[in-house]
Order: C-alpha cells, then structure tokens, then sequence
C-alpha cells in the first residue's frame, strides 16, 4: 500500500467519530439545466478567465441571472428530456452525464462546483467546454456518455457509446469510443476506437472502470462492460490495444429480469453492467467484481487474467471465473463501487429503492443495506467512492420512461457521507460483529471512546 492511500485510509476512521450514519442529500433537482456560454456577460467574463467556481459566490449574480432556457443557436435543449445518469468527484468538480436517449440533450458531460452555495437546481457546466459536447458534431465530440471513472492520476476517462437512443430509433452514429481527459488541463489527451468486431446489435457500453496506481500511470488498463453484447472489452492504454471477453456470467439471469419499481413492472434484459476492482492483493493483480443488471448473482475473476490477452481470450475459461455467490431477491443492481481502503462494496439496489453494502472481506451473507428511502431513493443509478466519502445518483428513471416525471418536485439527487458513516452500525463496519448466540446484534471496539461488550 502506498503512504497517500494509507494516509486516506486513516483519515477516514478519525472522521467516523463526527459523522453520522446512513447518507444524506447533498444536491436536489427537480430539472435539468445549463449554463451556456453568452447568457450573462458577467458570467461569460469568468468562465473565460477559468473562474467560474466563484460565480455561485457572487452576491451580485444570482442562480436565475444566468439560466435561460433559450440555448446557443444550434443546440437543441428539451428541459424535460435531461436525465442524469452518471456522478463522480475529482476535487471541487461533481460530474454529471446526460446520455442521449432522447432529443434535446445540450451536453453529455458536466459538472457542477461541489462547494457552491446553492444546492437546489444547480445548473450544470459543460465540461470541458460546450463545443466538444455539441451534436451533430465530428468523431472528436463527445456524444453520448453514462457513467465516467476517475483514476488516481488527475484522468478522467469516459465510454462514449457513440449512439443516439431516441425510442423507436437507436442509431449508432459513431463507433463507441473511449475518452480520456487531463483534469489538470481539460484537455482531451488520448481516444480510442472499439473495434467494431467487438459490438453486437445490442451493445452499449454503460461503464468503465479503470485498474491503475499513481505510480503506473502509463499502464492502465480499462474495463468496459457491455452490457448487451455480454462482454467485458478489456483496453491496455500502453498496448493500445483492446480484446473482447466472453463467458457465460456476462449474461443475464433468466429468472432476474423483471422489476416492479415506484409502481411500475417491466422486464429488462441487461448482462454485466458494472464492475469493481478490489485493492491489489499479494498476487500483484487486483480481483474484479461483476453482476448483471438483471441478475442476482455476484461474480469475480482476477486481473491477471483479464490483463492477459491470450488468458482473457481463451474459449474454456476453467476456474478463472468465480461465483462468489447469490445475493438474494431484489438484489438486482445498476452500479457499485469498492472502497479501497476498508474493501467495503457499495451497490445501488434499485428493486429496493436503497444502497446496499457488502465487506468484501466477509462472508457475502453479511451483506446489508446503508439506507432504503420508497420516496426519494428512486432507482440509485450511480455510485462512487472519491477518498474517503461516497456519492450515489438517484434519478427516478422508470417514472421517466414507463410513466411521467413531475417537474415540480425533486426527481434528481446526489446523495453523500463519508465510507465510515455510512456503514457506522452495519455489519459492513469492521467494527461491528453480530451475535449469532442470541439473536442480537452487537457493536464491538471503541468507537467514540465507548467500549462494547464482547459475549
Ligand atoms: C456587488 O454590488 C455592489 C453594488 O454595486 C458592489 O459594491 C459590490 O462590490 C459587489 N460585490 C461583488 C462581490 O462584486
Ligand atoms: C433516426 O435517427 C437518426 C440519427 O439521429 C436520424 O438521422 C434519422 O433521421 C432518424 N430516423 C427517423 C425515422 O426518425
Ligand atoms: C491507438 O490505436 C488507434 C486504432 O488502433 C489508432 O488510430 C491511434 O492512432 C493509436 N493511438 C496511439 C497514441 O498510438
Ligand atoms: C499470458 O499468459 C500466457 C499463458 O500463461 C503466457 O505464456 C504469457 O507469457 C502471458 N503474457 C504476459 C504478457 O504476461
């Protein structure tokens, strides 16, 4: 373990003391809105000279100043037709990603200040800039973006699906691409073609996951899950180079696909969705989680398969791939993350409208759920873990699609707490153990300077 990452881990046991469990709401919308470069001069000004952090400090300019529903000339934005799907952190920068599954998607990936005074309808900044995020637009343009991965090198890295998702007619106007950006510059500083032998009719890439230190910055390796073509595409930013990963655990669980949630059912079909890397193990190689959206199962192969080509490729796999287990009903689940330091997964349980965790380094059958909220957790659709706090996205998304979104209540949160917080009084928390002899459940150690009995 290197001394930064020791540090974090440390850090994060001493704020435990202070926080408070489960999570709590730290940014609400009930719609989506943007600020556009020209609305207000004032504004313009400071995010030409990179201020625009500050514009939410100013007195002087309020929210509704600068948010107009009148966009550039040439960009097309239905209010209504914004979903956020994906968040993550890197310093004062919240990121938001807008796909488009629908008309009217001004830009795909944003941010919004994490420290700005307003929590409510916080209009979103394109990032890095408008431009780069407009369609139609060239090979170069970002198109259409669910989730991003930060690495410990100041990257972001993103899977472009290259698709336009308008319902009734998906079309795929470029190829998916991988994106990676410079978080120091904002620069775009590496792009990547997927093969297109590696797609099928169904394929969308709806994540990545990316397995890196700070000291190996030039040889990371992407994980992208696609989550209709049943496959892991496994990148080499080194090799430049990427293969495609088949087996029967990237499928979806026949029995998993049917959801009733806020009151609506449906079937989905979706394979791998998501997966979490673990901290690097004795091996040198990091184990990789996974699991299908629609699915209950809980999988895991180790990286030093998946690194290797010849190894990832192979058609008969034997133990490579482990099931780790089953994780019960309603366990479907869109995205998950692991914290490196405590091994804690956490798992956005959208049959139950809650986030769940789970100690990796425990048995799965300890598994258990931070918070669960009927009303305001509706489909939790991202989760990430940025130090030592976590950030999950909840988006209501069935109501959007299966029936209608009103827009005069909170649709859209982002939800946060420290790690330690959140699992404080979980079987998660290392600190806790339950009591099988009784029935009951005890919290051992000395947290907050009380000692617990031990039976
Ligand atoms: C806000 O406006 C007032 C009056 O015009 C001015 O005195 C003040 O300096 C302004 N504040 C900021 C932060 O610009
Ligand atoms: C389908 O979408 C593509 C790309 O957005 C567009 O060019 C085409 O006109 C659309 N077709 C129909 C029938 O709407
Ligand atoms: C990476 O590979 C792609 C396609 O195989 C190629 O177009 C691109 O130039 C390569 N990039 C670098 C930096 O070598
Ligand atoms: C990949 O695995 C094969 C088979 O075990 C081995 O021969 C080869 O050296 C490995 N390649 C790398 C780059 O480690």
């Amino acid at each position: 373990m290197n001394m930064t990452l020791f540090r974090l881990c440390a850090l994060s046991v001493l704020i435990a003391v202070v926080s408070s469990a489960g999570l709590k709401e730290e940014f609400t919308w009930t719609i989506l809105n943007y600020i556009w470069p020209g609305t207000d001069r004032r504004v313009e000004e400071r995010v030409s000279r990179r201020q625009i952090d500050n514009v939410f400090e100013d007195p002087n300019i309020s929210v509704e100043a600068f948010v107009t529903r009148d966009a550039p000339e040439g960009v097309e934005f239905i209010p209504e037709n914004n979903i956020p799907m994906g968040a993550n952190v890197w310093k004062n920068k919240l990121f938001i990603t807008v796909p488009r599954r629908q008309p009217g998607i001004p830009s795909t990936l944003n941010y919004v200040p994490l420290d700005s005074p307003n929590r409510h309808n916080v209009p979103l900044i394109p990032y890095p800039n408008l431009e780069i995020n407009r369609y139609p637009g060239g090979r170069q343009n970002f198109l259409s973006v669910y989730r991003v991965a930060i690495d410990p090198c100041d990257r972001l890295w993103m899977a472009d699906t290259g698709l336009i998702e308008t319902p009734g007619n998906s079309s795929q106007v470029k190829a998916s691409m991988i994106f990676v950006i410079d978080l120091n510059t904002d620069q775009v500083i590496h792009s990547y073609e997927i093969p297109t032998s590696f797609m099928r009719p169904a394929s969308l890439l709806d994540s990545i996951t990316i397995d890196v230190t700070e000291n190996t910055c030039d040889d990371a390796y992407a994980y992208l899950p696609d989550l209709g073509g049943y496959s892991i595409i496994v990148y080499s930013l080194k090799q430049n180079r990427s293969w495609r990963v088949a087996h029967n655990y990237l499928f979806l669980e026949n029995s998993q696909g049917d959801f009733n949630i806020h009151g609506h059912r449906f079937q989905w079909n979706d394979g791998v969705f998501n997966v979490e890397l673990s901290s690097i193990k004795p091996t040198g190689f990091r184990d990789l989680y996974f699991h299908a959206l629609a699915g209950s199962h809980l999988y895991r192969v180790s990286t030093r398969i998946l690194r290797n080509e010849t190894l990832a490729t192979r058609s008969f796999h034997a133990d490579d791939f482990q099931v780790v287990g089953d994780r019960g009903p309603l366990s479907q689940t869109t995205s998950a993350d692991i914290d490196q330091c405590s091994g804690v997964m956490f798992m956005c349980l959208v049959s139950q409208n809650a986030l769940g965790c789970w100690n990796t380094n425990k048995p799965l059958r300890t598994k258990s759920i931070v918070q669960r909220d009927d009303r305001r957790m509706i489909y939790p659709n991202d989760v990430k873990v940025y130090r030592d706090r976590i950030y999950v996205l909840t988006n209501t998304m069935p109501e959007f699609q299966f029936g209608r979104l009103n827009y005069d209540e909170v649709n859209f949160r982002i939800w946060t707490n420290t790690v330690a917080g959140a699992i404080e009084g979980t079987p998660c928390d290392d600190n806790y153990e339950s009591n099988t002899v009784y029935g009951r459940r005890r919290l051992v150690g000395g947290r907050k300077g009380r000692i617990y009995p031990r039976y």
